[in-house]
């Protein structure tokens, strides 16, 4: 039988715990942790990312700031929002969704967030962190959430064989140095691999994370292979991921829906960064139940 790595149930046992350790903050005085969000435009996808990242805060106590950028915002107008942020109190994590429109210089804005308030883990400082092994950066979500999703399915990666398929900078680059963190043997497929086939044969674990529909057949994956999907595209207005579920299904061990697998657990993920930054503010510790 295989075994559907459903993202929703873990989802809410965490979410419950984090409503849980925050409530006892409150109860003491303490103000909610605060998590500023940035949308620039009117992008479909990024406004539903947007609105599910602002309801789940609300559903744990996470108070959200929300900014909606006009599309013709200036580079300057937008830093200028991140300065007050960055040294506003009540703020705890700062996300500023992704993509921009192309006249805005991506690095230059995400270097410019307070790495202590990092909450996507994409600043340089946190992302080096990441390959130092320290664990006081923070781990950008959907990597973290991947990780997660594992652990609770009790997948062992430490000596695995795991192949990424795709490099990008918010999934496959980090999620790569995760795994490898996490004991497995890596390999990262992308667009000038020759045969990404000849690679995803070979997985023990494999990811992917293209954002291609229907990239992954089942005669590109090993028999018994775990199968994580994290591309979330519309073909026909329905959500469909990377990987063929229906013919894959019947050739692996394990393999995540799409929607309901990893997607509850990258909004999960921030979350957690948004407490972890939280505790460290506040001064305050953790509860043992939390991730
Ligand atoms: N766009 C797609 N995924 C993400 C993410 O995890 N964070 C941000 N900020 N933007 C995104």
């Amino acid at each position: 039988m295989t075994l559907v790595l459903e993202g929703k149930t873990p989802s809410l046992k965490i979410r419950e715990e984090i409503k849980r350790e925050i409530a006892e903050y409150t109860s003491q005085g303490f103000r909610k942790p605060g998590l500023a969000v940035i949308l620039v435009g009117n992008d479909p996808a990024s406004r539903i990312y947007v609105r599910n990242k602002i309801k789940a805060c609300r559903d744990v106590g996470i108070e959200s700031f929300f900014y909606h950028l006009d599309d013709r915002v200036t580079t300057e107008e937008l830093l200028d929002v991140i300065a007050d942020l960055n040294t506003r109190e009540e703020v705890d994590g700062i996300l500023v969704q992704l993509p921009l429109p192309a006249h805005i210089d991506q690095n230059e804005i995400i270097t410019f967030i307070n790495p202590e308030k990092d909450v996507d883990g994409f600043h340089p400082q946190n992302m080096g962190k990441l390959v130092a092994r320290t664990e006081d950066g923070f781990i950008p979500c959907t990597p973290l959430g991947v990780d997660l999703l594992l652990k609770h399915y009790g997948v062992e990666v430490k000596g695995k064989d795991v192949v990424i398929v795709g490099e990008g900078f918010i999934v496959g680059r980090p999620l790569s140095l995760l795994m490898l963190w996490r004991g497995a043997t890596v390999t990262v497929c992308h667009i000038h691999t020759r045969d990404v086939s000849r690679f995803t044969r070979e997985a023990e674990i494999l990811i992917s994370a293209t954002g291609v529909p229907h990239l992954i057949k089942a005669d590109m994956v090993r028999e018994g292979a775990v199968v994580i999907d994290i591309g979330i595209s519309k073909v026909g207005g329905k959500v469909v991921g990377d990987v063929d579920f229906e013919s894959v299904k019947n050739k692996v061990s394990a393999i995540t829906p799409v929607p309901g697998g990893v997607g509850p657990m990258t909004v999960t993920s921030l979350l957690l960064n948004t407490l972890k930054s939280y505790r460290r503010r506040m001064k305050v510790s953790k509860r043992q139940t939390v991730p």
